[in-house]
């Protein structure tokens, strides 16, 4: 019966991925899913797949996308849907315990730093679904904090606020769907968190890449973004990071590694223990453009199981001032560092 169901949904993904051929801007892609897809009905294709032709995408990883990635609608909405049950699913929150604690660590480290009575300012860009914000809210008793999660999909806003509603309904949060980010819209959710004992979450249809048009630098106290990075294309990265310096004086980057651990992990658990197609599918051609250990540079840390963090400090006027150059030695506790980003 499952399989039945597998084999019918892969038929209606290469069905859609077909039509995608049609647009020149995805038809290479759409070529590589359907690669993927058909090799992903039966074990022993999918082995030859990743023997054979996984190798020669890792070449070409900077022009990967994977299906979620694909105006597809119905599809992202349904790989959301999935990643945030399988975050939530015993197994799948494993993989992300690392980050949550890390996250949580660098909030109550910033929030010693600022030292004053209002309320901590976090934005979480490309925040899925939300799991991770739910947790990191959820586990952080008494500190005063606004949670802000923007997305560019807008399926993920419908995810995130199922995500949210047990908090809100055991009064523990206050939770708002705002149109537009700016700095009025920051200022309000700061004094409302900081008035109040419950926090703030708010999340935001928009594009990471618009964020610095409309929001003043030092508005956010700590950005962070997890899992993002591999759906960005090369060329846009370094201005992820230029936007993130410049609004904030501190980022915490946090994403999957290239290792085969990964790799396993992420077939035993979308084939076997929570069974999904499209989730197969974004697990590995996200880990076939996730950087290897030895390729992170600047201030970064292993977090097990397949993880890792890296602190990205922000511009130096933020550092000019006493406060934050004294926090740096603070704030970069724990982490390695390698010469090149950061
Ligand atoms: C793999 S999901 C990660 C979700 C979540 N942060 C997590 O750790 O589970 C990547 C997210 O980044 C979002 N994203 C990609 N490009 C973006 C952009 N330019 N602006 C805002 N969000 C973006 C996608 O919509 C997607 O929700």
């Amino acid at each position: 019966m499952i399989a039945t169901k597998r084999a019918r949904e892969i038929r209606e993904i290469i069905s859609d991925l077909e039509s995608l051929k049609d647009d020149p801007r995805y038809r290479e892609a759409a070529e590589i899913n359907i690669g993927f897809f058909k090799a992903a009905r039966s074990p022993f294709g999918f082995i030859r797949w990743l023997l054979f032709t996984a190798p020669k995408l890792r070449r070409r990883r900077d022009e990967l996308l994977e299906l979620g990635d694909l105006p597809l609608e119905k599809w992202q909405q349904r790989n959301y849907q999935a990643l945030a049950g399988v975050e939530r699913h015993s197994f799948g929150r494993r993989i992300s315990d690392g980050f949550t604690l890390e996250l949580s660590r660098a909030i109550l480290r910033v929030k010693r730093i600022k030292d004053g009575g209002e309320a901590m300012v976090l934005l979480d860009v490309g925040f899925g679904g939300g799991e991770l914000g739910y947790r990191v809210v959820e586990g952080l008793h008494r500190v005063p904090l606004v949670y802000i999660g923007l997305d560019i999909t807008p399926a993920n806003i419908g995810v995130a606020k199922e995500v949210f509603r047990p908090l809100c309904e055991r009064g523990k949060i206050v939770f708002y769907e705002v149109p537009a980010l700016n700095d009025k819209v920051i200022d309000a959710l700061r004094q409302e968190a900081s008035d109040s004992s419950r926090k703030v979450v708010a999340v935001c249809l928009g594009d990471i890449f618009d964020l610095d048009k409309h929001v003043s630098p030092g508005k956010t106290d700590l950005i962070c973004h997890s899992r993002v990075l591999h759906h960005i294309k090369a060329a846009l990265k370094p201005r992820l990071e230029d936007v993130c310096r410049r609004l904030s004086p501190v980022t915490l980057e946090m994403d999957d590694r290239y290792c085969f651990g990964f790799m396993l992990w992420s077939i035993v658990g979308t084939w076997m223990i929570y069974p999904s197609v499209t989730l197969l599918n974004g697990a590995i051609i996200s880990w076939l453009r996730d950087p290897a250990k030895e390729e992170l540079t600047g201030y970064f840390k292993l977090v097990p199981p397949f993880c890792y963090a890296r602190l990205i400090l922000g511009q130096d006027a933020y550092f000019r001032k006493g406060k934050w150059r004294m926090a740096a030695r603070t704030l970069t506790r724990g982490f390695s560092f390698r010469e090149g980003r950061g």
